[in-house]
């Protein structure tokens, strides 16, 4: 049994060659075939010839997310449509969604890189993969479920929600993974206590958790609470779906980017400039793969940075994802993101990890109310001290003062997917 794929293998110089190569192919298979590219490369005065080394793809353009709505559905495609097998959409909760395809290639490097990422988690052949992201458009569930068949595992093709059966399944197929977002494992939690079940009896090893941003104490509470290893998984559709970079159980320290496929650089966020190496900003990718839909400087909005590689080796890492540019609250001044609350909420005595932000404006000033439940049990005096507990760590933590709301258990929305932690109900600023 082959335990990594030969480009885990390569060594640094191997692979740049190898990305290089790639790379030059990726911007003329682009420029040559995707009207929008050509616009954007003709524009900024730069052509496929002139990159000859890594560092010349800094001269080239950003692809934003709007690009890609302008030329909805398939204008970034490069292929004619009889050659793309499978069409995937981001979930667009604002605006135009946007639409992805693959060829029967880029499945295959789908699946080999998900493959490579369950193996990194520890997944080996023979194992039984319960896959919980949601099927359809959404490239979770599809992306996890050929990834596991690739690696030889036995796939449950469970999707999201039906809560009480996935508990059941878990419990009757006896899966060692579990493949699903972070926050979805915790309402399974829920489920088991409901059930009677203690969660740490399962037959699950290993939790491969994406999708969301999820933190460090999250991880430590689902590891707690279930007896298993959480590993972190990142992907974007519009890059390919789960599997541009994956934890390995061994070192827990951040993704390891599939880089012989993707190649990441971080930018300043407002200015676009390259941050210097080690610094953090957001992440930017090129495919340098793919054929039905290649990325060119994709900006992906989320915030992070690049750190040497160390159980690959001849990969880089990214630290674990946070926060995307577009998460970032600004109350009165101070910037905030949902899983600085996260930290807070889940450290706190007799709150349990759920949590939601509410934003509302008086007058002319925002105001955020964290609303968190109650554990099952907790007396009132633990409640009381909670809320305090948690506006002070807000104020002295983040420097920013909240509002904090316990709830009764059971009372604020579970996720089914990705979790909903914002809710704006704030009036547009001009109304
Ligand atoms: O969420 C792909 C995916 C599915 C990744 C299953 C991992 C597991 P999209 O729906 O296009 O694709 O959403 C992509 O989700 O830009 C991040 O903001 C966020 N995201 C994905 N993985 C992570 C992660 C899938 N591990 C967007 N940590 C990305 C933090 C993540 N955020």
């Amino acid at each position: 049994m082959q335990l990594t794929d030969p480009a885990e293998r390569l060594t640094r110089e191997e692979l740049r060659h190898l990305q290089l190569t790639r790379l030059r192919a990726t911007l003329r298979h682009a420029y040559e075939n995707v009207p929008h590219y050509r616009a954007a490369f003709d524009k900024a005065g730069v052509g496929p010839q002139d990159c000859s080394s890594l560092a010349d793809l800094a001269r080239f353009p950003f692809t934003t997310k709007d690009d890609l709505r302008e030329n909805y559905p398939f204008g970034m495609f490069a292929v004619p449509q009889d050659r793309v097998r499978r069409l995937h959409a981001s979930s667009g909760t604002t605006g135009v969604p946007t639409v992805v395809g693959y060829t029967g290639r880029d499945l295959d490097t789908w699946a080999e890189v998900v493959a490579r990422s369950i193996r990194a988690a520890g997944g080996r052949p023979g194992m039984r993969v319960q896959v919980a992201y949601g099927y359809g458009l959404f490239t979770g569930g599809l992306g996890a479920h050929y990834g596991a068949e690739r690696l030889g595992c036995t796939v449950i093709p469970a999707s999201g929600g039906a809560t009480a059966r996935q508990v059941r399944m878990i419990r009757d197929f006896e899966p060692e993974i579990i493949m699903v977002t972070p926050s979805y494992m915790l309402t399974l939690l829920d489920e088991f206590d409901r059930q009677g079940v203690d969660p740490r009896t399962t037959s699950l090893r290993v939790g491969i958790f994406g999708a969301e941003p999820w933190t460090e104490r999250m991880r430590q509470e689902i590891e707690e609470r279930f007896d298993l290893d959480a590993v972190d998984i990142y992907g974007l559709s519009e890059v390919i779906g789960p599997g541009v970079s994956a934890e390995c159980v061994e070192t827990k320290d951040g993704l390891h980017i599939w880089e012989d496929h993707f190649w990441p650089e971080i930018v300043s966020p407002g200015t676009g400039r390259p941050v210097p190496e080690g610094g953090h900003g957001e992440l930017v990718l090129t495919s340098l793969t793919k054929e039905a839909m290649p990325v060119i400087r994709y900006r992906t909005r989320d915030l992070t940075r690049l750190l040497p590689g160390t159980a690959r080796p001849a990969f880089r890492r990214m630290e674990k994802v946070t926060g995307r540019c577009d998460d970032m609250i600004i109350l009165r001044g101070v910037n905030l993101f949902p899983a600085q609350i996260e930290e807070i909420v889940l450290r706190t005595t007799g709150v349990a990890p759920h949590f939601q932000l509410r934003l509302t404006r008086r007058g002319r000033l925002d105001e955020l109310t964290v609303r968190a439940e109650a554990r099952p049990g907790v007396s009132a005096e633990r409640r009381a001290a909670a809320t305090s507990d948690i506006a002070r760590a807000v104020r002295e933590g983040i420097g920013v003062s909240v509002a904090v709301e316990i709830t009764d258990p059971e009372t604020l929305g579970r996720s089914e997917g990705k979790s909903q932690r914002v809710v704006d109900e704030r009036p547009e600023l001009n109304e």
